[in-house]
């Protein structure tokens, strides 16, 4: 029995001694001392040794599988430590001047505009608002005081859903619940996709984004209306605007009006982005109905509101310099992904 233990003790010195990799220790462990390893099975042995030496014996194969562990465990560290050495100092170099892979994906741009300009709004005081994309009939049309038969439905080509509730048409959609839902005084601003039955082309899509405001308080007149567009837009064209109004028409508001904006791009010289004309047409808006705010739930005697219906395409067109709404919706990420905005 002695002379097979230090065979294997001298055999597995050996094995060990000639080991060029990490990977061949491991191997060795098992070869050795896994479940049928070399070592592992002297200790079947354990049953034809008289008693009186069994303990002897037993201590003799654990000091046997101790020193053999500990053997191979040293070969491990040294070789770990000359492999970590040789990929230091091999000519596989990693180049930490290289510019990284820019292809990390972006927002897409009327992401990016529509946080800017939420950003603007919550800091005078508006709360962001979420819509539904499926609205009932009531609060896309009746709410909004455009009841059934009224011609002004006819403004809005309408995608109806068989259970009679509609695609929303208008970001607008969303006043009805927003009025219910706070008290005045309230300012909120709800963003939203909105869809429309149009041929499509390069100013119309059938899937658009509106961003709507509505401000409710005592004695709100045009005046804060004007002052929150031109404060929201100063901030996005980075320098003072200057905005004017011109009678519209919508059912929900009285007065209605189209906002214009002066442009930012030529200060109202003329040039491609207003075609010349010096103004841009940027936001249908208005005080709101009295009809509107009773829907609401909010007594027209005691209160007033403005809104306003911001095409937010439009919006990042004109700030992009685009000219097509489609490429908005188009995954053209060669287009998309030159705009790296700051948020
Ligand atoms: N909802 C209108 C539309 O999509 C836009 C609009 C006009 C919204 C006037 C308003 C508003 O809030 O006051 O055509």
């Amino acid at each position: 029995m002695q002379n097979k233990i230090k065979e294997i003790i001298d055999s597995a010195k050996e094995k060990i001694s000639l080991a060029s990799s990490t990977q061949d220790c491991q191997n060795l462990k098992v070869e050795l001392l896994g479940k049928s390893g070399k070592v592992t099975e002297l200790f079947r042995f354990m049953k034809e040794i008289p008693n009186e030496q069994k303990k002897e014996f037993g201590q003799m194969l654990n000091n046997l599988k101790t020193e053999v562990e500990s053997l191979i465990l040293a070969k491990e560290v040294e070789l770990e430590k000359a492999e970590i050495e040789n990929e230091i100092n091999s000519a596989e170099k990693i180049d930490i001047t290289l510019p990284v892979d820019e292809n990390i994906g972006s927002l897409h741009p009327r992401t990016i505009i529509q946080k800017q300009i939420e950003d603007v709004f919550i800091s005078m005081g508006f709360v962001v608002e979420d819509g539904n994309e499926v609205e009932t009939e009531y609060n896309n049309f009746t709410a909004v005081n455009v009841p059934e038969n009224h011609p002004a439905r006819d403004m809005q080509d309408t995608f109806w859903l068989n259970n009679g509730q509609v695609l929303k048409t208008h970001t607008s959609a969303s006043q009805n619940r927003i009025l219910k839902k706070y008290n005045p005084p309230i300012r909120a601003i709800f963003p939203g996709r909105c869809f429309r039955n149009e041929n499509t082309d390069a100013g119309h899509e059938n899937t658009f984004f509106q961003l709507e405001g509505v401000i409710v308080d005592k004695d709100v007149s045009v005046g804060n209306l004007i002052y929150f567009m031109k404060e929201m837009l100063s901030k996005i064209f980075k320098k003072e605007v200057e905005v004017r109004l011109r009678p519209g028409f919508f059912p929900f508001t009285e007065p209605s009006f189209e906002m214009d904006v002066r442009c930012p791009f030529c200060d109202g010289k003329g040039c491609p982005t207003c075609k010349q004309g010096g103004w841009i047409e940027l936001c249908p808006c208005g005080m709101i109905h009295p009809q509107v705010l009773r829907n609401g739930g909010i007594d027209p005697e005691k209160y007033s509101g403005c809104a306003f219906g911001l095409g937010l395409d439009r919006m990042v067109m004109i700030s992009l310099g685009l000219n097509d709404i489609r490429d908005l919706n188009s995954g053209n990420l060669k287009l998309l992904k030159q705009f790296k905005l700051d948020v």
